[in-house]
């Protein structure tokens, strides 16, 4: 397949990038910068110039292609809600291209806004009032392009996807760990992260490009639910910090913008989506994989 790719340069869409070739398929990347066609090229992969915020350049992009694949996103804390009208109107702009073609377009969503509390599966609905509410009307355009002839599915991935360049919530937490000089979790810290490495992720958005049913919502979680203390303790130990608990209230002083996210108690399940696409995780889990130097040589 020719696939279109945006977010190729970022920490999952490279990922996704030797997954495909290797499995035989053509890959066009996205590229907004010189410095990104560089690396695209260098990749093996196909430059297509554009940007989020350049919808026909999408929609050119997705009617060159046989499927798209869309991880991009402007990771602005700040005004999430604007990403997530960026966002939206980028999976308009390859609804345009791609409606009534059968075509397959696999767009990237999270489990933060799914309930909390108890595991959340496949078939569960956002909870609006949940927080990474700016996630609710991508999945909603996406799901609405699978009635109108597009294979169109969700991947919904969880708060850690991990691995080596990670630049996540964990990496901010170890950041934060340092500038504090304390390791520290809210509460009792029982509350749960679920988990994926990249290189599992990577080949969930491969088997659903081949394989994923219109209207699908697919969980790419390898650890269902990691205690964040138990994050928080392997940082400490790693960084010889005391590890401690902080409360609700001085959650925002300690954690800055990762506060909404620290005290996350939002298990998640893959069963569905193991039985569905045939996918294992095989990789390390969140745990043994931020145990390594790698994590703490910044
Ligand atoms: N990493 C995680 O732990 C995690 C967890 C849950 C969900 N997710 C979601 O998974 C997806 C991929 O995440 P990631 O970690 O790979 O992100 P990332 O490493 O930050 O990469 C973001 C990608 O989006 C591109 N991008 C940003 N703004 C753009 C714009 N205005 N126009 C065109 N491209 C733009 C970047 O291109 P440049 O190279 O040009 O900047 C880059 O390729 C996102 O939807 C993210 O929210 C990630």
């Amino acid at each position: 397949m020719r696939v279109f790719l945006t977010g190729a340069t970022g920490f999952i869409g490279s990922a996704i990038i030797p997954e495909l070739l290797s499995a035989g398929h053509q890959v066009t990347g996205l590229a907004r910068s010189d410095a990104a066609a560089t690396t695209l090229a260098a990749a093996g992969v196909q430059v297509h110039r554009g940007a989020l915020d350049d919808v026909a350049s999408l929609q050119r992009g997705a009617a060159a292609a046989d499927g798209v694949i869309h991880t991009a996103f402007i990771h602005d804390f700040m005004d999430m809600a604007a990403a997530g009208r960026t966002d939206r109107a980028a999976i308009a702009a390859f609804g345009a291209a791609l409606v009534g073609s059968g075509r397959p377009l696999v767009v990237t969503s999270g489990t933060a806004h799914l309930p909390g509390g108890r595991s959340s599966t496949e078939d569960d609905a956002p909870d609006a009032n949940g927080p990474a509410r700016h996630r609710i009307s991508s999945e909603e355009a996406t799901l609405d392009l699978a009635g109108r002839g597009v294979r169109a599915c969700l991947i919904r991935l969880p708060p850690s996807v991990h691995g080596d360049g990670d630049h996540g919530f964990v990496p901010a937490l170890i950041g934060i760990a340092r500038a504090k000089g304390l390791s520290a979790y809210v509460g009792d810290g029982m509350n749960r992260w679920p988990a994926v490495h990249r290189l599992d992720a990577a080949r969930l958005f491969r088997l659903a490009l081949e394989q994923g049913v219109a209207g699908a919502r697919y969980h790419g979680i390898a650890d269902p639910g990691v205690p964040v203390r138990d994050i928080a303790e392997v940082i400490g130990r790693r960084l010889g910090l005391p590890v401690a608990s902080r409360s609700a209230q001085d959650a925002a002083g300690h954690f800055g913008w990762l506060a909404t996210f620290i005290a996350l108690d939002r298990p998640a399940s893959s069963a569905l989506t193991r039985q569905r696409l045939g996918w294992k995780p095989v990789h390390a889990g969140l745990l043994a994989d931020l145990d390594r130097p790698a994590y703490f040589t910044a």
